[in-house]
């Protein structure tokens, strides 16, 4: 099979590496890929960005791909499912119906008020103005989403009054991230350990994939900037066998059933992020793909073939497939540029990647290859991802081979995995 992944950061690494592994799998391209990818077997890089779904088209087209597999949310927001499907080619992922679960927030609150599945109260607002009389009564702390996309900076936690009026002024006022926050979701903090479930579907049947946990927070202990994810873990303890079911029948099935009621078919990988608390879940969001840096780990741990389950997720073909999960632990600690989230400087040449093992791996999620050297080409730019018999192993294996690499402004959490220890 010819495979295109669609992407190029740290999860779409971690696809290609895995896909790479299936006796299936003839040869990889992926748009646009990074250092990383282009150096596993079976694979190459061709320059054309994510979000150039005529480019993609084309060029799936001219290859004759056998699947495409969509890695990042834009090119799903914007329809890329539809249009490959509309000229015949299997293309795994939400359509652009389904991915208003990522693409809109109000739409997938109102999916979840609907599907009476537990989560966050909140308010619906377009005007400013009436947002503003809101906040005023409202309890605090609050949290402010824009409805839209916005590359990981929607979501704004206010801890006071006066930073929910400049969460609000910056979103619909000054329009800090444009149309993304024309209207915006208020709601209920909710307290408790985030984690990420994410399952696989085919628009018929739904597979979870193993647990995982995230570290949102720039800093150690949970502090600093929201970013993209600094590093994650799987499986967590959080999730037991029973939560896993509960999971299952108190919030994906529902949520599919109430897709289905309104006519949308869900296919491709659906992220639930949740609050736990006391065995109490309720859902903070949903994803319309695979999480990143989650991918990492939770890939290191599987045994079954990713490129056969992908295909059948794409052809309505899950029902009675089983997945294998290494019983090992995996830990991903992402090292990133100085500066991130915010200004970050790139083209800084990289040290130290050392030999890779079958339980080591270094996924790349921002570098390019210059002149035989590997340089930084983003904020989030490694995530070195260990396995061990148990979490303090894994741990000790992804934090050796990251304290062996470097470059200039290089920084990591070192608490990656230590919540629940
Ligand atoms: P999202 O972009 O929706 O994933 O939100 C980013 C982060 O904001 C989440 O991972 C949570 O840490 C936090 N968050 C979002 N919604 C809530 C909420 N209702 N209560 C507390 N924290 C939240
Ligand atoms: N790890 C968070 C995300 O993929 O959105």
């Amino acid at each position: 099979m010819k495979v295109l992944v669609i992407g190029s950061g740290g999860r779409e690494h971690a696809l290609v590496w895995k896909i790479a592994q299936s006796d299936l799998c003839e040869k990889i391209f992926v748009a646009p890929g990074n250092a990383g990818t282009a150096k596993e077997p079976k694979t190459k890089n061709v320059d054309i960005k994510a979000e150039d779904l005529d480019g993609l088209l084309e060029f799936a087209k001219t290859e004759r791909i056998d699947l495409s597999i969509v890695g990042p949310e834009a090119p799903l927001v914007m329809g890329i499912v539809d249009l490959f499907e509309k000229n015949n080619l299997l293309c795994l992922g939400p359509n652009k119906l389904a991915a208003q679960m990522e693409g809109s927030k109000i739409f997938m609150k109102d999916v979840l008020k609907k599907g009476n599945i537990p989560t966050a109260n909140h308010k619906v607002f377009s005007e400013a103005a009436t947002a503003k009389e809101f906040l005023k009564n409202c309890e605090i702390p609050v949290v402010l989403k824009a409805d839209g996309l916005a590359g990981g900076k929607g979501v704004i936690v206010a801890f006071s009054r006066e930073e929910a009026f400049e969460a609000l002024n910056s979103l619909m006022v000054k329009q800090k991230l444009g149309s993304a926050g024309d209207n915006l979701v208020v709601e209920e903090f909710l307290r408790g350990e985030e984690a990420s479930f994410i399952v696989l579907c085919d628009g018929k049947n739904v597979i979870p994939l193993a647990s995982s946990q995230d570290h949102k927070q720039r800093d150690d202990g949970d502090k600093g900037p929201n970013t993209g994810g600094m590093g994650a873990y799987s499986p967590t303890p959080l999730i037991t066998n029973e939560l896993n079911d509960e999971i299952m029948n108190k919030i994906i099935e529902p949520t599919l059933a109430e897709l289905k009621n309104r006519g949308i078919k869900y296919k491709g990988f659906l992220y639930a992020g949740l609050m736990i608390e006391k065995n109490e879940i309720k859902v903070l969001e949903y994803n319309c793909r695979f999480g990143d840096p989650e991918t990492q780990p939770i890939l290191m741990r599987m045994k079954s073939d990713f490129l056969k389950l992908c295909l059948k997720a794409s052809k309505t073909e899950l029902e009675n497939e089983i997945i294998e999960w290494d019983d090992r632990y995996a830990l991903g600690v992402v090292m990133a540029s100085k500066g991130y989230p915010e200004k970050y400087d790139i083209g800084f040449p990289i040290s130290g990647i050392s030999e890779e093992s079958e339980s080591i791996k270094v996924f790349h999620c921002g570098t390019k290859k210059i002149a035989g050297e590997i340089l930084t080409d983003g904020g989030r730019v490694l995530c070195v991802t260990g396995l061990g018999e148990n979490l303090e192993n894994a741990f000790q294996s992804a934090y050796e081979s990251t304290s062996k690499i470097s470059w200039e402004g290089a920084f990591y959490r070192k608490d990656i995995g230590k919540r629940n220890q």
